[in-house]
């Protein structure tokens, strides 16, 4: 008699490990259809499913992506979608060493009453879809919840939080590891000290829903904002940056908390990954730190590509020259 051993299914705490240690991040390639199909027009690219399609295989399917990249984010339809040799993507990038997630929310409205102020929604029906996710092998998961410094308040960052609390409380129970993105955006001619207190809104409030609804803490995955002045303002030097950015941090941010991964919010590729170096000498981090940069990885392999399939290769190493950068920004000098 022949007995097989189960495969081990790895706990949300495995999973959250794996995303954000050992030197690799993730790749955030979740555009919605309406944001992709614009970069892909102002690329001179006709947006349309298969030039979707074609444009994220490229990404996942680039020599050696998991050697800096441990995770790739998709929305929804490249999850259904194929890869030109009949794999769907999430099975090819289980193939590829690199976890498949999901951008989960439907994205913002103004939140009534609150001028300006948005509430990501997305919670309606999220249970079928997670099921139906995790059927399909997502390892996790994406909510974002957007603030601008100038309509932020108690209340903004308490809705938004108990909606990101909520829907990582579900993920948790199919199984599935919430990112949960609480973004202060950078736009706007706002000073450090506006970030600073606008993040502590946003991260103080979430953490009190977070407890409140039970989620596990170490099983998640914090995608915050770094702390920084507003795009438009006079710059702050990366260590002041990075080490504003702990203080927020280390304030609010328990340690059982296993990883934290950094979105872009469209700092250049040398800003972002200078930050993320400075911050990650810091000794004693109570969490690992690492990256989830959308655009700061990937804008200039868009460019590059034009839709050309010539252009695939050369693509491709831009790609990954990003994710190399990024990733060596977190390997210890
Ligand atoms: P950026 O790094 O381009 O800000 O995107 C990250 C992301 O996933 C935003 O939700």
């Amino acid at each position: 008699m022949t007995t097989t051993i189960p495969a081990h299914v790895p706990t949300l705490a495995e999973t959250a490990q794996r995303m954000t240690r050992g030197g690799r991040g993730v790749l955030a390639a979740d555009e919605s259809i309406k944001t992709m199909s614009a970069r892909l027009e102002q690329e001179g690219i006709a947006a349309s499913p298969t030039a979707r399609r074609d444009y994220r295989e490229l990404l996942l399917t680039a020599d050696g992506l998991a050697d800096s990249v441990s995770g790739i984010i998709f929305a929804d339809e490249t999850f259904g979608q194929q890869l030109t040799d009949g794999r769907g993507f999430p099975e090819a990038a289980h193939e590829l060493g690199v976890l498949p997630g999901i951008k989960v929310d439907t994205g913002t409205s103004p939140l009534a009453g609150h001028d300006g102020a948005l509430i990501t929604e997305g919670l309606d029906g999220l249970g079928a879809r997670l099921a139906s996710y995790a059927e399909r092998k997502a390892a996790f998961a994406k909510w974002r919840a957007v603030f601008d410094i100038r309509t932020i308040t108690e209340y903004v960052a308490r809705a938004n939080g108990h909606a990101l609390a909520r829907y990582a409380a579900l993920c948790q129970q199919y199984g599935i590891v919430p990112i949960v993105e609480p973004e202060v955006l950078c736009t706007g001619d706002h000073d450090l000290a506006a970030c600073d207190r606008a993040t502590r809104l946003a991260l103080t409030a979430l953490f009190d829903e977070l407890r409140q609804a039970g989620v596990d803490l170490t099983g998640i995955v914090l995608k915050p904002n770094f702390v920084t002045p507003g795009l438009a303002a006079a710059p702050a030097p990366a260590d002041v940056v990075a080490r504003a950015t702990f203080e927020v941090l280390h304030d609010i941010v328990p340690a059982t908390v296993p990883g934290i991964a950094f979105l872009s919010g469209g700092h250049t590729t040398a800003d972002a990954c200078s930050f993320l170096h400075k911050l990650s000498g810091a000794p004693d981090l109570p969490w690992s730190v690492t990256f989830s940069f959308g655009r700061a990885l990937v804008s200039a392999a868009l460019q590059a590509w034009a839709g050309e399939p010539a252009n695939v290769a050369a693509a491709q190493q831009k790609l990954l020259a990003n994710c190399h950068e990024a990733a060596n920004a977190i390997r210890r000098r």
